[in-house]
């Protein structure tokens, strides 16, 4: 065969040049390795741009219906929107999806892995909104922005795109698109750790008799903790538009109003995914609101924050990269951070709190009680 007759010549000379010049061979080596290094940073958007077409077609939907492994045929009659002309393609979108460790593939047959089942439509705790959130031609065009904003007065680069923070934006917008899409994300977001939460880091919460869940959202959090310890009197504060017409019943109840002016009275405070969208000197402003809402550390009083602990960059495992993506979207958004260990207790310190216990139970981000 023509071919192996090259590919055997070019591994002889391959072999005699190594021998000659090893400097300039492994030089060259390097160099191609480089090259495939920097396409994949390039291409790196193809990634997402993959699986947010394989959620649209309906993939993970008819997989996880499904429930057993498929063999393409199987799933293509199934996706009645890909049109006939183009179901030639499908095979090389599937493998795609199989090399970025999207699907399993057996033969000739594919099936979900655990991640990809988050993207299927009946998983109880999908995070579908989370994707189509961040392929939202919005977010897209803060991300745009991003040296402009470097190089500007503006305060984030979703400003620096949209003219407005990305607060005004979600509850001006008409209709309500994003602000839908990303609640939505946060509650699934929410529905993931609860489980977690109630079961395994029960003694957080027990001997409370009062909750305020600030800049809580649509409650999904303050609804698992009222219905696990009956005793609690839950209280969820958001903004007035994201509470709307959403009403509490027996020990919970909603309440709209700014987390900058007054926080009602509690026990505890707790603050799940709220202080990574702000700057340091906003943070410390909310910590001072939360302490004065709460007694004495004598008489039970605390704060509970869940956010993410940030972790040395030069680990790579799948953790340490999904929360470094964070903090980069947080800065985009909202020119804030996620925060490393010593820069939390930087925060808590400023605040007035005197204590802090971390514990990190909850995968990407840790559970932390201060105390005042
Ligand atoms: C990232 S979300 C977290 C929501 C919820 N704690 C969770 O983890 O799903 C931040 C929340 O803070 C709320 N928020 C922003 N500014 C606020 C303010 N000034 N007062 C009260 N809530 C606010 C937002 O509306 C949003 O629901």
């Amino acid at each position: 065969m023509p071919l192996v007759v090259l590919v055997d010549n070019y591994k002889q000379k391959k072999e005699k040049s190594s021998l000659k010049m090893a400097t300039s061979e492994s030089t060259s080596t390097e160099l191609l390795h480089a090259q495939a290094q920097i396409w994949n940073y390039i291409f790196n958007f193809i990634s997402s741009s993959a699986v947010r077409c394989a959620l649209q077609l309906g993939i993970p939907d008819v997989l996880y219906k499904h429930g057993k492994p498929m063999c393409l045929s199987d799933i293509s009659a199934q996706l009645s929107v890909v049109n006939s002309s183009k179901v030639s393609f499908l095979p090389i979108l599937m493998r795609f999806l199989v090399h970025s460790g999207f699907l399993n593939q057996h033969e000739d047959h594919y099936f979900l892995t655990p991640a990809s089942r988050l993207l299927a439509k009946n998983e109880p705790f999908n995070v579908r909104s989370l994707l189509l959130l961040n392929h939202d031609p919005v977010f897209s065009k803060a991300w745009s922005e991003l040296s402009a904003w470097f190089q500007n007065d503006s305060p984030t680069a979703f400003h620096t795109a949209h003219g407005k923070s990305f607060w005004d934006y979600i509850e001006e917008e008409e209709p309500k698109i994003l602000s839908d899409i990303f609640n939505d994300a946060l509650a699934s977001d929410s529905r993931l750790n609860t489980n977690v939460l109630v079961m395994e880091c029960k003694h957080v919460f027990e001997g409370l008799t009062s909750l305020v869940d600030v800049g809580g959202g649509t409650g999904i959090v303050s609804i698992a903790i009222a219905r696990a310890f009956p005793n609690i009197k839950c209280t969820v504060l958001d903004l007035p538009h994201v509470i709307g017409d959403l009403k509490g019943s027996g020990n919970l109840e909603f309440v709209g109003g700014d987390m900058f002016d007054k926080i009602p009275h509690a026990n505890a405070i707790l603050l799940k995914c709220v202080l990574h969208d702000w700057r340091d000197d906003d943070c410390v402003k909310i910590l001072k609101k939360c302490k004065e809402s709460i007694p004495s550390r004598e008489k039970g009083g605390k704060v509970i924050i869940i956010d993410t602990v940030l972790e040395d960059p030069k680990q790579s495992n799948e953790l340490v990269r999904a929360q470094h993506n964070m903090d980069m979207l947080m800065m985009v958004l909202y020119a804030a951070k996620e925060r490393t260990k010593k820069e939390w207790e930087k925060l808590f310190t400023e605040a007035g709190f005197t204590e802090c216990k971390i514990i990190p139970a909850l995968g990407l981000r840790s559970l932390i009680e201060i105390y005042p």
